[in-house]
């Protein structure tokens, strides 16, 4: 039987096309990879914000949407949005998270930029602690941060995880609650956020727990921007409080040209390139799901609504 797969997110079509047709044919499905068709013949949607599909009412014997964002705050919430949803999970997503949270933190852990930037040439022997010697606390435990902490967990930097449910991780201890938060952020040199954006997660790092942060912390958010509360943030920023933001994520993005975290001296900016979606590896995901759906397997990766990640 032929399923017609309606791909929404048209502005990745070109890129999309060609590898999602060969993994939906790999996978062992029949499939019409479309991007116009009857809504009432549409089997599953393939989507992005970007797209202008707002409205899922018609579409009446779709089985599942498929988001290739892992981040689903834009459509989460969206009440003509009955069928079951699925978020991005893939190892190339993945593991360019991996690296992007690996990176900048031993950018930080050894002071790279003293390095780099040197116009004095000045010759001050002063050498960084070891990784060991570096606690860091990782706020969200799922696919992103587990996979993250694990890394820097193999370059020996005593990791702590934080997670809205216990958890057990091996070699990671992992905490969860308000108690928790304050514990990772009190024994934390490095933060990184991997949260979703959620109502419960907006502003978790508000002015009160910035304040539970040793001073000159280093602040790594590839997560979401609204996890930080942009104003606390700089105020913690001029105070030396906090040693360095480095941020991928924003409120706005494009980041407005006026935001003063590009003037911020001790702030980096990245724009939104921590963990993009790869079409190659995300085509066969979905196909893998669909192909599940198809043999009456449960869907993978699916978003609970209640809790809205
Ligand atoms: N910058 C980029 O390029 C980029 C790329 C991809 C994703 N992202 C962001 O990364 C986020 C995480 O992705 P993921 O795949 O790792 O998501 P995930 O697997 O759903 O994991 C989310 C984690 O956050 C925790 N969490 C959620 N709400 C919480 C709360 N109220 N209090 C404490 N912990 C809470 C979850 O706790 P439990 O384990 O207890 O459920 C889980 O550990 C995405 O939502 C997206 O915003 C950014």
């Amino acid at each position: 039987m032929t399923i017609t797969v309606f791909f929404a997110a048209a502005a990745a079509w070109d890129d999309y096309a060609a590898p999602l047709r060969a993994a939906l044919a790999d996978a062992g499905l029949t499939a019409d990879l479309v991007q116009e068709a009857d809504p009432a013949a549409v089997d599953y949607i393939v989507y992005a914000p970007s797209a202008r599909l707002q409205d899922f009412t018609p579409y009446t014997r779709c089985k599942a949407v498929l988001s290739l964002w892992a981040g689903v705050e834009r459509i989460v919430g969206n009440a003509t949005l009955t069928q079951p949803l699925c978020r991005m999970v893939d190892p190339a997503l993945t593991e360019g998270m991996v690296e992007w949270v690996t990176g900048h933190t031993l950018r930080h852990h050894l002071g790279m930029d003293r390095h780099i930037v040197n116009p004095n040439h000045d010759w001050v022997p002063k050498p960084p602690p070891l990784a060991r010697e570096r606690p860091v606390a990782m706020l969200g435990m799922g696919e992103l941060g587990t996979a993250c902490a694990r890394a820097l967990t193999a370059l020996k930097f005593p990791v702590t995880g934080w997670s809205r449910k216990p958890k057990s991780v091996d070699g990671i201890p992992c905490l969860h609650g308000e108690a928790g938060l304050e514990a990772a952020l009190g024994n934390a040199q490095i933060v990184v956020t991997l949260l979703p954006r959620t109502p419960e997660t907006e502003n978790l790092l508000d002015a009160r727990r910035l304040a539970w942060l040793r001073p000159g912390t280093f602040i790594l958010n590839p997560g979401r921007g609204a996890l930080i509360d942009d104003a606390a943030l700089l105020s913690a920023l001029d105070r030396g409080h906090i040693g360095w933001a480095t941020l991928d994520v924003f409120r706005t993005e494009p980041l407005p040209a006026d935001h003063p975290f590009w003037a911020h001296p001790r702030v980096t900016v990245t724009p939104h390139i921590a963990a993009t979606t790869r079409p190659a590896s995300a085509a066969r995901t979905i196909a893998a799901n669909i192909a599940r759906a198809e043999a009456g397997q449960p869907l993978l990766h699916l978003v609970d609504r209640t809790l809205g990640y």
